[in-house]
């Protein structure tokens, strides 16, 4: 079967990863549905695919039907929905991360989906948070529900979009100084979003023989580089030209400061739930699958980086050329 034949549904296509996973997915052919709760925002999706290849679909994932209507006539299905913090009955770990993804793999094994490949987090399996946990019983269930699902579990992903380094970068363009949470000695392996988004894309084309079959299994992605929370925000300082101070926040200020801004902040940047994710290191265990096994060589940070965080020099992008020229 060709690319243009099949027709892949996407849920939380509207967000970092979700939306290169449409760029990528379009780019080879396929017919994309993409189901979400505000059909404007995915609309906003519509040009990285031709004239009626990328197709909105209105999803109340309360509602078992809308769910079903979104998958009907699919060969395969993505979900990329997660949340960072809890606000609300909405949004509620167990619901987003344990519950609806169960939902999505029971409606696409009875509605004859091939394949569907889940995003869960690298280290669930390891971290005591409350995000950890309910991603890891998303996993059992995803599996429990549609044995052949394939489980990506990403480190941190970097690329144009992020909400990792981006938004540390914009917090050293207003703040003297940055926070090193529990001393900044976690470890990290960030991946490249291009290398996810390839990595979905080849766990919905491998032959479902022999032992690269993708299905039923869990992949771990991490990148080239492993750093420190200190390093990378070195490599913040080196990429964006600004060099600031970095202060030792102990666990437990930063578990009560987190605390507050989720109970305070619509939009908190640290909540006491991520720095109990944070005390475990965020890297590929020995022995699990990799990027390697899908075939595909790990994007270095220092490729991609600069390619986004130039902007945030002091000058802007075109930091060091104007001050070459105020100097003659
Ligand atoms: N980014 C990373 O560094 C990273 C690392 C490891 C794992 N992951 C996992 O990878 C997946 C995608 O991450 P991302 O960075 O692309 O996330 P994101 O940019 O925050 O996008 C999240 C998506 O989930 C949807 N969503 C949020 N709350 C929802 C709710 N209450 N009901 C239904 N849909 C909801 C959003 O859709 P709307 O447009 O409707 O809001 C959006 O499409 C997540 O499962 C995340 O946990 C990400």
């Amino acid at each position: 079967m060709t690319a243009s034949s099949q027709t892949i549904c996407i849920f939380g296509g509207t967000g970092f990863i979700g939306h290169q996973i449409v760029r990528e997915l379009a780019g080879k052919g396929y017919r994309i549905k993409v189901a979400g709760r505000v059909p404007e925002r995915i609309f906003d999706l519509k040009p990285c695919g031709a004239v009626g290849q990328i197709v909105p679909v209105a999803c109340d994932y309360r509602d078992e039907e809308s769910v079903r209507h979104a998958l009907a006539g699919c060969d395969a299905a993505v979900n990329c929905i997660g949340i960072l913090y809890e606000k609300g009955k909405a949004a509620r770990f167990d619901r987003i991360h344990t519950q609806l993804p169960a939902q999505i793999a029971r409606i696409c094994e009875e509605e004859g989906v091939e394949r569907f490949i889940h995003l869960s987090a690298l280290g669930v399996d390891k971290a005591s948070s409350r995000y950890a946990k309910s991603k890891l019983a998303g996993e059992e269930d995803v599996l429990k529900a549609f044995p052949k699902a394939t489980i990506l579990r990403p480190s941190v992903v970097f690329g144009p979009g992020d909400n990792f380094f981006n938004m540390f970068a914009k917090i050293a363009v207003i703040s003297p100084a940055l926070p090193l949470i529990g001393g900044g000695q976690t470890k990290f392996q960030p991946v490249y979003v291009g290398d996810v988004s390839d990595a979905v894309r080849l766990a919905i084309t491998m032959p479902a023989i022999g032992e690269n079959n993708p299905q039923g299994k869990i992949y771990e992605l991490g990148g080239p580089d492993i750093l420190t929370f200190k390093d990378i925000y070195e490599e913040l300082f080196k990429q964006t030209g600004r060099k600031k101070a970095l202060i030792n926040l102990p666990w437990g200020i930063a578990a009560l400061q987190g605390g507050l801004m989720n109970v305070f902040l619509p939009n908190p940047p640290l909540t006491a739930d991520q720095v109990c994710t944070l005390k475990t290191d965020n890297i590929v265990s020995e022995g699990a699958l990799t990027l390697a096994n899908l075939g595909i060589l790990p994007t270095s940070m220092s490729t991609i980086l600069p390619t986004y965080l130039a902007r945030f020099k002091p000058g802007g992008r075109f930091h060091s050329k104007n001050q070459e020229r105020q100097a003659s």
